[in-house]
Formats: structure tokens, sequence, C-alpha cells
């Protein structure tokens, strides 16, 4: 077999493959040793309960596996690096079990003979889906702690919210009804911890209406943006808070003095590039970019939305994701009188997210298209407030000249310049022009990008802003 300099992509592919099936094995492999671990303390924790005479009285005794070393799995790594005990293991294999072995827990389901019900002491809940068991903080504390109340009081802890399960939005107790005891809430496990023990990796969040943002991504570069000299002043100012805010609040000690995060506002009208530069921030920063619709969320989601959005900053807090907001005037516009229940509701929601928003430690970007339309009493704690103009002639020139296919050529290339000169177009009219262009020189057949096409185009943006050529 000869040297091999550089894979080639079939092994590439290949190696991903075995990378991504090897997480898979060494998660499985641990995984499997803590579900014994688990299923030693069940016994010992029930046959504490029937027999009084076995020599140990709780389960402590019982050492969780220790795992190799020399091929860590994601689960192990999780494990070492958060320095995670007995307790904090007992309770995520606990909360992980109705998704890797749900049969496990059949055994809390039976019934206490005397009063036809579940024994209280088990706690567990009911999905709507699910038909097995669903542990909840009781059942934690059950098998730990049985009855002894001061092994129960020191397991508090692990809900305690400097405790680095809440704080990294790993594992916590569901919500109960008011009056109810919290360690009835259901233990809760989050889905990206549940990726990572498994298959090994994080997936990110799809949009649904539980998670109302959406990853924003695009294939452009920082090289085809076409930016006003003074909107470029503002993004550099942006960036350099990204590269310098650590250093700014821990090591120069200012977190005790400056708000956290950052908070910008970009207006500007349609189609001027606020979105892309947003998505290309995150591009340039390796920093993931989720965008919020809040004219969506409002409307939509109405009395669900402060949860929703809860959601989205609880997830976002520690992943260091920049948020941005569009169509911001829907929930910062200036606050009418409150007319009606939905207005009322509306403004309970703008001061809980204007809350979240003040406290989130990373990059806020909210967009609109009217300034004016934002109240003061928001802009006043914006850090910065990006302008996005229509492109001026020369940038008009940039656009379309970065717009076009290398594929294609333009019938005449000085033709450009007129366009520029002559219409006044945003970037994503333009982006929209060469759209049409292209495809109208596919249809004949042809690399050529021909005059009348792109006439025919800028006409059809005139139209749909009702101006005429
Ligand atoms: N300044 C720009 N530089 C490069 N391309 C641009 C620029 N502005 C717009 N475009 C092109 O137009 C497309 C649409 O722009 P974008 O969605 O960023 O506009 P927007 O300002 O967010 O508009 P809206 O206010 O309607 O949300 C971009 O994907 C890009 O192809
Ligand atoms: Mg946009």
């Amino acid at each position: 077999m000869g040297h091999i300099d550089s894979e080639s992509p079939v092994e590439q592919g290949n190696n991903l493959y075995r990378m991504v099936t090897d997480k898979i094995k060494y998660n499985a492999r641990d995984i499997k040793l803590e579900l014994d671990w688990f299923n030693k303390i069940l016994k010992k924790r029930s046959s504490l309960n029937t027999d009084k005479t076995g020599g140990h009285s709780n389960v402590y005794h019982l050492e969780p596996p220790e795992f190799d070393p020399s091929i860590p799995s994601d689960y192990s790594l999780f494990i070492e690096k958060h320095g995670l005990g007995f307790d904090e293991r007992f309770a995520l294999v606990l909360a992980l079990i109705p998704h890797v072995r749900p049969e496990l827990l059949d055994i809390f389901m039976q019934k206490n003979k005397a009063t036809q019900r579940v024994y209280t002491q088990f706690g567990g809940t009911t999905g709507k889906h699910h038909i097995g068991y669903l542990p909840t903080g009781e059942t934690a504390m059950y098998i730990l702690a049985g009855s002894d109340t001061e092994i129960r009081f020191s397991l508090c802890r692990l809900f305690d919210i400097d405790h680095v399960f809440y704080k990294e939005n790993v594992l916590w107790l569901e919500e109960v009804d008011k009056g109810e005891p919290y360690l009835s809430g259901a233990l809760t496990i989050s889905r990206e911890i549940i990726d990572l023990f498994t298959i090994g990796e994080i997936r990110k969040p799809n949009f649904s209406s539980e998670f109302p943002a959406k990853l924003l991504s695009t294939q452009m570069e920082w090289e085809d943006l076409v930016l006003h000299p003074n909107t470029e002043k503002h993004i550099e100012e942006i960036e350099i808070w990204l590269e310098h805010h650590n250093t700014l609040m821990n090591e120069w000690g200012m977190g005790k003095k400056l708000k956290p995060g950052y908070k910008v506002l970009f207006y500007g009208p349609p189609g001027t590039g606020k979105t892309l530069t947003a998505t290309l921030i995150g591009k340039k920063t390796g920093k993931d970019v989720y965008k919020i619709d809040l004219s969506a969320i409002v409307s939509k989601f109405i009395g669900e939305t402060e949860k929703n959005l809860a959601k989205i900053f609880d997830r976002a807090e520690n992943k260091d994701w920049i948020l941005f907001f569009d169509e911001a005037d829907a929930l910062f516009g200036k606050r009418t009188s409150v007319n009606d229940a939905h207005d009322k509701y509306a403004n309970q929601e703008v001061s809980y997210l204007l809350q979240r928003i003040e406290d989130y430690a990373g990059l806020v970007i909210l967009a609109s298209n009217m300034k004016d339309n934002i109240d003061d009493a928001f802009t006043r704690r914006f850090q910065g407030m990006a302008h996005f103009p229509m492109p001026n002639p020369e940038q008009r020139f940039s656009l379309w000249e970065k717009g076009f296919s290398q594929a294609s050529q333009l019938e005449e290339k000085r033709y450009l310049r007129q366009l520029a000169d002559n219409y006044e177009l945003s970037g994503g009219s333009i982006m929209n022009v060469v759209q049409y262009s292209s495809l109208m020189s596919l249809k004949r057949g042809t690399t050529t990008i021909y005059k009348e096409d792109l006439l025919d185009g800028i006409k059809k943006e005139y139209h749909k802003a009702k101006r005429t050529l």
C-alpha cells in the first residue's frame, strides 16, 4: 500500500463515521455500568425496607463504578469535569432511565394493597405519551434517603439554584402547582444532555412552538457584506466587545460596575443586511445566532409566551449564543394604553422579556425597520445603535458586482455602473434581481445575463415597492 499524505474524502467520511460510532460505544459502555450500579442501590433499598437486620443501614457503601480513563466516554468526561459525586451521579442516572431503560422503574408502579394507590414514598408521575413511570424528586429521596431525614435534607442541595445542575441547565425538577411539595415535580434532564450522554453530540434545538427560535446560517462570507462606513464602525465595536468582555468583566473586575451583556439595535429599511450582518457576526466569531421572531411570539403564543421565552433564555445563558430579536417593534414599540386583555397580557410579557434581556450576559441584537417606533425607555438601555441605511450608488455597485455567479457573465459589464447609479435599490432587492435575471438566462439555455432581464427584474422590484421606474 502506498503512503497516504492526505485523506481522501471517502476515508474522511469513514473516520467521521467511526468517531460517531465510537462515541456511542463508549457512552453505552459507561451508562451500562451506571445502570448496574443503580440497580444495586435499588435492590439494597428494598432489602432495607423488608429486612432491617442487613449490615449497612443505608445505600452509600455501594460505590459508583469507576470508568476506564484510557478511553473515556462523553458521560465519564462530564462526571469528571464537574467533579460529580455519589448523589449527583445517582440523580443523573435516575433522570436518564426513562430515556434509556424505562422498564427499570416499573417496580414503582405497584400499588399499596391497603390504599389501592401507588406508594406515596415512591413519588413519581406519569406522562401524556409515556406509559411507564417518570421519577420525581421524591423518587430520588426515597431511594437514597429512605426515611433518613438527615440524608433527605442534605440531598435538597441537588436542586438548588447555585448547583451546577441548575446553572448549566442539566437537570431540574419541573414546576408544581401552588401549595404542592416541590419534590413532587418530575425529575427532568435536558435534551442536550441526553444527546451528549447517548450519541455523544449536542444537537442544536429545532424551531417549534416550545422553542420559538431559529438558528441562523449563511453560505455568504464577511467579504460579501457591503456596509456604510458608519455601520461598519458600530459592527466593529460589537466585535471588540465579543473579544474582550470576559477580560473586562473578570480580570479588570468591572463585572461589579457594568451591566452584563451587550445590547444593540439594528435599524433601517427592509433588505439592508440587518439579518445577514447578525448571522455573519456569529459565523466570524464562531457563535450560534438564534433568531426570535417577536411578532410571531406575541400573537401566536399568547399566554405561553413567557414560558417559551424562558426556555430560550435558559438554554442560551450558558451557551454564549447571540440572540437576534427580529421585528423588535412588536414588543418594544411605544406602549399603547391598555385597551383590552390582549394588550394587558402583551405588556406583562414585555416586562418579563425586558428583564431577561437586561440580565442576559451575552450579545443581544434587536432589529427593526423603524427606530422611531422604539420606545426611548428601551433605547436608553442599549449599548449600541447601528443604522443600516439604503446603500448609496457606490455600495450598490459593489452589491451588483459581488452578486452574480462566477459561472455567468454579463452581456455588458459596464452596464452595472449604470444600474448602480440609476436605481435606488436595497441589497435585498438587488439580490432578487440577480436571482431573476440568472434564472432567465438558465431558461434561455445560456450563461449570459441580459440587460433586458436585469431591467425586467428591477421593474418587478419597483412594482413591489409601489414605485415607478
Ligand atoms: N449590506 C448588504 N451586503 C451584502 N448583501 C446584502 C446587504 N443587504 C442585503 N443583502 C442581501 O439581501 C439579503 C437580504 O438581506 P437581510 O435579510 O439581511 O435584510 P434585513 O435588513 O434583515 O431586512 P428586513 O428588515 O426585511 O428583515 C441578504 O441575504 C443579502 O443577500
Ligand atoms: Mg431581517
